[in-house]
């Protein structure tokens, strides 16, 4: 018996998992994995991956898109552009947020989203919800129907104006997603200690853009981490805790897991890659507004406590947290935002990184051994996929996957360079980094989405996933 041609296979790699790598032949049909091993027979198409790995496709769980600002500021990037940069940088799946507006319904907002997304998307997605109205309405009936029908995570703030939510709600929302078995992501960073270090600092006249990152304090961030798995435990619920900077919020988290309780965490690329001495510009001026985001990057002990647990597990996740805005286009952070110009406290929060989310982590991580192929891949595809419901159709390479395959270069060098990139914002923050390693070619459900060779293809092919519940461990 002959089995039916592979629609595609590929050849010569070594193959990446979270637990090993080894290497083989894969094949391809009907848009799922189908065989791999020592060698496999011929297909319609045929790639060679000699000298390069298979990776599952990244998956970025955290990324900001299209996502309405409320101050007149607009986010540098659309469904299209963000997903287009992507898959640039090696993605096959984000999860971006639909953000419920105060006074909005939750349903009216995932609707909002799913509108916008529609048809634009380049890799495949999957909306987390964002929750700053927990109405009796949200709480009771919306929130338990959504995570019903796949929503089944939602992010809640302990600080922003717009957004913040106090304890009592924060239990609440807890609660619900108890009984529903959703998972909450949690921005922690405590609201009140911001707002007034942010009143002390601008008494002294310290508004530059530099201030950011000591108004959003270690302090504040380590009490509001504390202060949410504390709540957690009270009511039994899973959480992660998202954007961790450093070491003191970590602290917390490496509490909360010796004591088994089910807390996960999460840290991005400006942890790693930046410090709070790059919000200082070129001599304490505007150019630092590039770096403003929340929690703010610290220092080298930070970093250094940070590729400590992202080895020892401290850290289940990696994302990008891309929230793109322009620097000097209007709408923006920079030269068109007067009002950002007077003060810290109004400039946007956020910096894009979708595309350079894997390349920094492998460069600085795999590349500069401090961290393993293996962990690499389950920071950024495995563990997002088990903790998010996505497991095993997406962040594995099994048979009966999903074929979403980065082929990566592990000794491709580069620049990262504005230029060079596929994002809507005008700006990196890691302009002249050096990196070792380099996603040549993204291959979603078994159709290349991106190649060195031939850039974004030319029609958007995502598609939307509906979402089975977490586990409580990973
Ligand atoms: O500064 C940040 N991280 N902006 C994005 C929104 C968020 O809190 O994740
Ligand atoms: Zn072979
Ligand atoms: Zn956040
Ligand atoms: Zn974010």
């Amino acid at each position: 018996m002959t089995a039916a041609q592979p629609d595609l296979v590929i050849r010569g790699g070594t193959i990446v998992t979270a637990a090993d790598r080894f290497r083989a032949d894969l094949a391809v049909s009907g848009g799922r994995i189908t065989q791999i091993a020592e060698h496999v027979a011929g297909g319609a198409e045929e790639i060679d991956a000699t000298g390069l790995l298979l990776l599952p496709g990244g998956i970025d769980a955290h990324v900001h898109l299209a996502q309405e600002q409320g101050d007149g500021t607009v986010m540098a990037d659309g469904f299209g552009s963000g997903t287009r940069s992507a898959v640039a940088g090696g993605n096959t799946t984000v999860l971006p947020f639909a953000l419920q507006r105060r006074g909005q319904s939750l349903r009216e907002a995932v609707a909002a989203y799913h509108a916008l997304a529609e048809g634009q998307c380049w890799c495949d997605l999957s909306f987390h919800m964002i929750i700053t109205d927990p109405t009796p309405q949200v709480l009771g009936q919306e929130l338990p129907a959504l995570v019903r029908e796949g929503y089944t995570s939602f992010k809640v703030f302990m600080t922003y104006d717009d957004m913040v939510l106090n304890d009592a709600q924060l239990l609440e929302v807890f609660d619900v997603a108890r009984r529903e078995g959703a998972l909450v992501m949690v921005h922690a960073e405590g609201h009140d200690a911001i707002k007034h270090m942010t009143r002390k600092l601008e008494e002294a006249g310290q508004t530059a853009p530099y201030f950011h990152a000591e108004a959003h304090s270690r302090i504040a961030e380590r009490e509001a981490t504390h202060r949410a798995i504390s709540h957690a435990e009270l009511v039994d619920v899973p959480v992660v805790i998202v954007h961790v900077s450093g070491r003191d919020p970590m602290e917390q988290i490496q509490w909360a897991k010796r004591r088994g309780l089910n807390v996960f965490a999460e840290t991005c690329p400006q942890y790693i890659a930046l410090t709070r001495d790059d919000l200082k510009g070129l001599n304490m001026d505007f150019e630092g507004a590039k770096y403003v985001c929340s929690p703010p990057p610290r220092d080298h002990d930070s970093q250094e406590a940070i590729w400590q647990g992202l080895r020892d597990g401290t850290f289940d996740l990696f994302s990008s947290d891309h929230c793109p805005f322009f620097f000097e286009e209007a709408g923006g952070r920079g030269k068109d935002n007067p009002r950002a110009r007077t003060a810290f406290k109004w400039v946007p929060n956020g910096i894009p990184g979708v595309e350079t989310r894997l390349p920094i982590l492998f460069s600085e991580g795999v590349s500069k051994g401090r961290i393993t192929l293996e962990r690499f891949v389950a920071l950024t595809a495995t563990n997002p996929a088990r903790l998010y419901g996505m497991y095993p159709q997406k962040g594995a390479l099994v048979i009966g996957a999903d074929a979403d395959i980065t082929l990566w270069d592990p000794q491709r060098r580069c620049t990262l360079r504005q230029e060079h990139l596929h994002h809507g914002a005008d700006y990196t923050p890691y302009e002249g980094m050096e990196i070792t390693g380099w996603p040549v070619r993204t291959i979603l459900r078994g159709q290349t989405v991106f190649s060195e060779a031939g850039g974004v293809a030319e029609r958007p092919e995502g598609t939307y996933l509906a979402r089975g519940k977490s586990p409580r461990r990973l």
